[in-house]
C-alpha cells in the first residue's frame, strides 16, 4: 500500500517541477493494482490547495480522487512525537500510513527524514521490482483492504449503538443470510462448533445415541458428537470427493443411530440425494456440517438449505470469514428454529426462563457486523474461488503428468481435485494430492509458497478417539487421502501470475 503525499499528487497532475510523466506512471500503477491511498485529513488541503492555485486542473483531481482509497487518520496521537512538533499534518497522514502498514511517497525532505514510514518517488519501483514473491495463503489482509471503508462504517455504527450482544445488527444479518441461502431460518451462533453443537442439542442427541461421519476432517465435526454425549460412529470416505461414502453407510446404522452428519470437505457438498435417502428410509436426522462450505450447492440447492439442520463456520480464514469466532445454524423447521434460539441464550425462553440446558452461543454483534458487509461480495468471491481453481486446473492439466481424479491411484503424481457434476465447491481449500508431500511442501516453503495439510490424521486414529476401539487399516482410504493431500494457496485474489508460478515450482 501507499500513501501518496500531497506535494506528489500535485507534481503528477500539473506536471510541477516536470516530474508530471515521470511520476504518473508510479501513479497510475498504483491505482490500478488498488494499492493508492491517500488519508483522510488530506481531503481538505488537497481541494483547498487545488482549488485555489490550479483552478484548471479542479475537476480532474476530483476524478482521480474518487479512486484513491481513504484511509483514516487514528486518533491515538502521541502529542510527544518530534514529527507532531514539527508537522502535525504529516505527522497525521504517518499515523495513517502506520495503521494500515503503508509507505508515504513524497518529495517533502524534512518529510522523507523525519519519518520512516516515507520513500522518494525513485524508490518506489526499486520495492516493487525487489518485492519478495512470497505468495499468501488465505490474502485476509487484501479482503479487509477491499472493504475497509464499509467495515470501518460498520463497525463504528455498532460501538456507538453500545448494543454488542444481539441486537437489530444481528437480525439483519440472520434476514441475509436467509436471502443469501434460500433457507427459512438462519440462526447466527458463537462459532462453526457451537453451531453442530446446537444442532445436536435441538434435535435431543443424547448420551448412547450414535451419529454416523467422515473421519476425515477437522476435530469439531466429531468432538462435538463426543460432548453432547453421543458416540461418533465413523464412516471410510470416497476416494474421489473425499466426502463420506454414501455407499458404506448403510453397514453402519444400528438401532441407536440417529442421525448422520456429513461434512461438505474443503467446500463440497457430500452426495446429498443418497444421504437423504437413506435417512428418510431409517428414519435418521441429517446434520450438515458445512463449516466450509457456505454458498456451495448440491442439485442447485445451497448446502445450508438441505438436511434437517445445517452449519457453518465464519472462523476468519473460511469462504466467508469474520474478524474472530462466529457461525450459523439454518434449518427450515420453525420449531427447530425457536429451540435453536433458545439453545443459543442458555436454554432461555424469557427472560431468566430456562426451558432447556442451553449454552452462551450468541454471535457477538460486531462480527455479525462484519460478516454482513462481507456477505454483500460474497458470490463475487465465491465465483472468484472457483475460477481459481479451474485457473490450477488448467494450469496443471496442461502439464503431462497430471491426470484428473477419477479415483485413478499413483503412479500419478499429483491428482487434482474432483468435483461431482450435481455439486457445486466454495472452494475453501483446494486440495491436491501427491507422493511426497514433505519434500513438495519444502520445496515450495523455500520458493515463497505456503501449503497446509487438511487433515494429517485421520480422527479415528486421534488420541481422544482411542476409547472408540478403532484402529490402523479401519478406514484405509481416510488413511491414505491423510498421508497424501496437500491444500495449495486459496483466496479470491491469487493472480493468474501467481498460479502459474505454484504449478510450476510444483512440477518442476
Ligand atoms: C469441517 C469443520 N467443522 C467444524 C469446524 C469448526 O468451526 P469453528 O472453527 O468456527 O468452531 C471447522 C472449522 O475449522 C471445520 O472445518
Amino acid at each position: 500500500m501507499y500513501i501518496f503525499d500531497n506535494n506528489f499528487i500535485i507534481d503528477v497532475l500539473v506536471n510541477r517541477r516536470g516530474f508530471g510523466d515521470k511520476y504518473f506512471d508510479i501513479l497510475l500503477y498504483s491505482l490500478d493494482k488498488n494499492m493508492a491511498c491517500i488519508s483522510i485529513n488530506q481531503l481538505n488541503t488537497l481541494r483547498y490547495i487545488i482549488k485555489k492555485e490550479y483552478k484548471d486542473i479542479y475537476e480532474k483531481y476530483l476524478q482521480v480522487e474518487k479512486n484513491f482509497k481513504l484511509i483514516k487518520t487514528p486518533s491515538y496521537v502521541d502529542f510527544d512525537n518530534p514529527l507532531a512538533n514539527i508537522d502535525i499534518e504529516d505527522y497525521m497522514i504517518e499515523l495513517s500510513a502506520k495503521s494500515i502498514d503503508a509507505k508515504i511517497i513524497t518529495s517533502d525532505k524534512k518529510f522523507l527524514k523525519l519519518s520512516k514510514y516515507t520513500i522518494k518517488p525513485d524508490e518506489f519501483y526499486i520495492i516493487e521490482n525487489n518485492k519478495s514473491t512470497n505468495i499468501d495463503f488465505a490474502n485476509l489482509k487484501k479482503q479487509y483492504f477491499l472493504y475497509q471503508n464499509e467495515l470501518e462504517k460498520e463497525i463504528d455504527e455498532v460501538l456507538n449503538s453500545v448494543s454488542y450482544i444481539m441486537g437489530n445488527k444481528v437480525i439483519e444479518f440472520e434476514k441475509n443470510l436467509e436471502k443469501f441461502s434460500g433457507v427459512k431460518y438462519a440462526i447466527s451462533c458463537s462459532s462453526g462448533t457451537d453451531a453442530l453443537i446446537l444442532a445436536m442439542m435441538a434435535l435431543d442427541i443424547k448420551p448412547n445415541d450414535e451419529i454416523i461421519t467422515t473421519p476425515f476432517t477437522f476435530i469439531a465435526t466429531a468432538e462435538t458428537i463426543a460432548l453432547v454425549g453421543a458416540k461418533p460412529v465413523f464412516v471410510d470416505i470416497d476416494e474421489k470427493s473425499y466426502n463420506i461414502d454414501v455407499d458404506k453407510i448403510e453397514a453402519k446404522i444400528t438401532s441407536k443411530t440417529k442421525a448422520i452428519m456429513p461434512v461438505s470437505l474443503y467446500g463440497q457438498p457430500a452426495n446429498m440425494d443418497k444421504i437423504q435417502e437413506i435417512a428418510d428410509r431409517y428414519n435418521l436426522k441429517v446434520i450438515i456440517d458445512g463449516a466450509q462450505s457456505f454458498g456451495a450447492t448440491f442439485n442447485g440447492i445451497s448446502d445450508s438449505n438441505l438436511g434437517d439442520i445445517s452449519t457453518t463456520s465464519f472462523f476468519p480464514a473460511k469462504p466467508l470469514g469474520c474478524f474472530g469466532d462466529g457461525g450459523a445454524v439454518f434449518t427450515n423447521s420453525e420449531e427447530l428454529a425457536t429451540k435453536i434460539k433458545q439453545l443459543r441464550v442458555h436454554g432461555q425462553d424469557k427472560r431468566y426462563h430456562h426451558k432447556y440446558i442451553g449454552i452462551g452461543g450468541r454471535m457477538d454483534t460486531i462480527q455479525c457486523a462484519i460478516v454482513d458487509v462481507k456477505l454483500k461480495y460474497y458470490k463475487r468471491d465465491l465465483t472468484l474461488r472457483q475460477e481459481v481453481a479451474s485457473k490450477y486446473n488448467n494450469a496443471f492439466g496442461s502439464k503431462a503428468l497430471v491426470l484428473q481424479n477419477g479415483g485413478v491411484k499413483a503412479p500419478l503424481p499429483i491428482i487434482l481435485p474432483f468435483i461431482d457434476s450435481r455439486a457445486t465447491s466454495a472452494f475453501a481449500q483446494y486440495s491436491i494430492r501427491v507422493q511426497n508431500r514433505d519434500d513438495i511442501q519444502a520445496k515450495l516453503k523455500a520458493q515463497g509458497i505456503p501449503t497446509a495439510v487438511h487433515y494429517p490424521m485421520p480422527l479415528h486414529l486421534q488420541e481422544c478417539f482411542e476409547y472408540l476401539g478403532y484402529k490402523k487399516g479401519d478406514f484405509p482410504i481416510s488413511e491414505m487421502v491423510s498421508s497424501e493431500i496437500m491444500s495449495l494457496p486459496m483466496n479470491p485474489y491469487l493472480s493468474d501470475d501467481e498460479i502459474n508460478y505454484i504449478c510450476d515450482k510444483i512440477c518442476d
